[in-house]
């Protein structure tokens, strides 16, 4: 068996519309060749802009198609962060996407982390966080399937952080890449929602809906900073590749995009599935682990004394991949701690992959 990769949140190549968007690509391209062909707007392609400004409630200026919607993030990172501002400090949570972490100190943003734990978001962290002066920056949230440990903030927790960002007068990021991705419970509000619009900048991306290599996300943009992020991209790449977003245009107008996000929903409920399965049955007692309704990713506490770097080397060495805790935490905390993506492997090698683990971690507690 070849490496059993818990690392990346990458689907899995019998999820991908691999057809269905050939024949869309193709159809764009006879269709509308004198446009995706062309260079376009800074915020890329019109029809593209104009659906996802009507599924958020927004006119279509405030949306700008991204390189995927982490390039998205870094450019309104570097604008948050240039020049001489009152306050360099971004709040996340902790844990938070490794990538944001390091976005943003490449921006020269001081980041300042909020517990996020099985009980929620540390809603008094938050206030003193907040309540600094000046006033944080930037407060970046992944509030749905967070990545990495897979909790979503309830729509209480939502509300509190609005009033109290409101009430700061902080601009909210709200990452919410896998929202669509539910497969069970109800849908909870996005901060977006909540705050009517109104300073929350909203990313969204089709990578976990359709397809990661088309590198379509978006942001859905406060009116003041739409100027600002137009000339940065413009001077970035002039316009962002149409062919991929008007693929994806084509695929919505066919009535082909909800069945493709139904498939992914069955196949990664399957493979969460088996790893709930598979985690119950071999981890030895003292491991816990989050339990998603969705996305792609579930956080794994390890029993304590049991550290991460050494547990990785052992597991690489028989083939299996996660990656550690402390990538996901400002201050190298999280050593006791792993997040697993469940959405690449099949069910057969998540079984064999976390029965290998359990193995590991037993011996490792034992040692
Ligand atoms: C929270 C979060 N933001 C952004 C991304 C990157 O998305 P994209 O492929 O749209 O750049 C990911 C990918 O896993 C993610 O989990």
């Amino acid at each position: 068996m070849s490496t059993i990769a818990f690392a990346r949140g990458i689907p899995s190549p019998d999820i991908l519309p691999i057809a269905e968007l050939a024949d869309c690509a193709k159809y764009v391209i006879e269709n509308d060749g004198t446009t995706v062909l062309n260079y376009g707007h800074a915020f890329g392609y019109a029809p593209l802009r104009e659906w996802l400004a009507e599924q958020h409630g927004v006119t279509p200026d405030r949306v700008a198609l991204t390189v995927g919607s982490l390039a998205g993030f870094n450019m309104v990172a570097r604008e948050f962060f240039a020049g001489d501002i009152p306050s360099r400090e971004a709040v996340v949570e902790a844990p938070t996407y490794d990538r944001t972490i390091l976005a943003l100190r490449g921006a020269g943003a001081e980041i300042r982390p909020v517990a996020v734990t099985e009980e929620g978001l540390d809603l008094d962290g938050l206030e003193r966080l907040l309540s600094t002066n000046p006033a944080p920056r930037l407060l970046y949230l992944i509030p749905t399937f967070q990545n990495p440990s897979g909790r979503t903030h309830s729509e209480d927790e939502r509300r509190a952080v609005v009033e109290l960002a409101q009430a700061r007068g902080v601009t909210v990021f709200e990452d919410d890449p896998s929202r669509l991705v539910r497969y069970e419970g109800e849908d909870v509000p996005s901060l977006f929602e909540l705050a009517g619009g109104e300073n929350v900048i909203f990313a969204g991306s089709f990578s976990k809906t359709a397809a990661p290599g088309l590198r379509v996300g978006y942001l859905v943009v406060p009116q003041g900073i739409v100027k600002p992020l137009q000339n940065a991209l413009s001077t970035m790449y002039i316009s962002p590749p149409m062919l991929p977003q008007a693929a994806i245009h084509e695929l919505i107008r066919r009535g082909l995009f909800e069945p493709t996000l139904e498939r992914t929903r069955t196949e990664l409920k399957a493979r969460r599935d088996a790893r709930f399965e598979a985690l119950e049955r071999s981890m030895p007692a003292g491991t816990s682990w989050s339990r998603p309704e969705g996305g792609y990713f579930l956080w794994v506490d390890l029993p304590s004394g049991v550290k991460v770097a050494p547990l990785l080397e052992r597991a690489e060495a028989v083939d299996v991949t996660f990656v550690s805790g402390p990538d996901f935490f400002v201050d190298g905390s999280g050593d006791e701690a792993l997040r697993l993506a469940f959405s690449y492997p099949s069910v057969a090698e998540i079984h064999e992959g976390i029965d290998r683990l359990g193995r590991l971690i037993a011996d490792a507690q034992s040692a």
